[in-house]
């Protein structure tokens, strides 16, 4: 949410703490000069001083108003500079832009949850939007692959979610290590054997992109409806408020008509999963 006229105006936020997830993705715990409300699935543009700006989807809990986590995985310029802040340190946040995930269409429906990597991140956000209204849902499913234990995200929550009556949760690596007791192989391989109404049943992907576009291809193999995956198609952006052109999609703007897309209204659009 930005006051003023000035849409690119960025709020003053202050680093609280810097949480070591992997190897390769931090989480920044920030609090905005002013309180920002956003829809999970929603995603803010977060400027390092005199480095750049980069959008990224906030991992926590939305009904959590006085701060906001984002879990970045180090990939360039600015996320590398990022993953060097510490307490204390000021950046940029504007936003929240885009589309959320659609709770209300999920009611009285059973829900997949299926993440790869730090494609986590907006689904932590997600699963806590969906615990704080557990009774609305038929069942939780929750499926997530990570490259080997070492890169599972949210290493404490996790095990305390696998112990929830409410979330039907399982996990794999691809290549597990002598510590490792669970399941070893692709996110699509623990996919088989829901007890689940797959044409009913709504599904919410987010992963690198090859894990998507297998898991699509998985998920109407079981018989979810195009109409039922729910996509986040994190494309190049820049402005991030339909502006500049940077994400545009077919007749899309990712930035503006997205980033979350159900799949019936981009497969036909060409190289998707790039
Ligand atoms: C809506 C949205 C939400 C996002 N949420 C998250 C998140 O929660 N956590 C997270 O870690 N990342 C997220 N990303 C990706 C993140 O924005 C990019 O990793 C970041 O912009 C890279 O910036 P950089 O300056 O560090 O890298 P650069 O120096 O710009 O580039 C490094 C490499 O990353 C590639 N790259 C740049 N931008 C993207 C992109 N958007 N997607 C894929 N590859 C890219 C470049 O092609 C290059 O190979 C999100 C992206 C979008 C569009
Ligand atoms: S990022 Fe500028 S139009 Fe979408």
């Amino acid at each position: 949410m930005h006051k003023g006229n000035n849409p690119y105006r960025s709020i003053e936020t202050e680093v609280l703490e810097v949480i070591t997830e992997t190897p390769t993705i931090k989480t920044i715990r920030l609090k905005p000069e002013e309180q920002i409300t956003f829809a999970t699935g929603q995603f803010i543009e977060l400027t390092v001083p005199g480095i750049g700006e980069a959008p990224f989807t906030p991992s926590s809990r939305p009904s959590v108003k006085d701060m906001m986590e984002v879990s970045i995985m180090k990939a360039g310029k600015v996320t590398g500079k990022i993953h060097e802040l510490k307490k204390g340190d000021i950046v940029g946040l504007r936003g929240p832009y885009g589309t959320g995930y659609p709770l209300d269409h999920f009611k009285d429906k059973e829900v997949l949850v299926l993440g790869g990597g730090v494609g986590l991140a907006p689904l932590r956000s997600l699963l806590y939007a969906l615990f704080d209204r557990i009774n609305d849902f038929k069942r939780i499913y929750f499926r997530y692959g990570a490259r080997t234990p070492l890169d599972i995200v949210y290493k404490e929550e996790v095990k305390l979610w696998s112990g929830r009556d409410e979330l039907d949760f399982q996990i794999t690596v691809d290549a597990g290590d002598e510590g490792w007791k669970g399941r070893v192989g692709v996110v699509t391989t623990i996919l088989d054997g829901m007890a689940i109404d797959y044409s009913k049943a709504m599904a919410i992907v987010c992963g690198p992109p090859i894990m998507m576009k297998f898991s699509t291809f998985k998920l109407i193999d079981l018989g979810f409806e195009d109409t039922n995956i729910y996509l986040s198609m994190e494309k190049n952006m820049s402005c991030g408020i339909g502006k500049c052109g940077h994400c545009r999609f077919g007749t899309y703007y990712a930035c503006k008509d997205g980033p979350v897309f159900t799949y019936d209204r981009i497969k036909n659009l060409p190289n998707i999963w790039d």
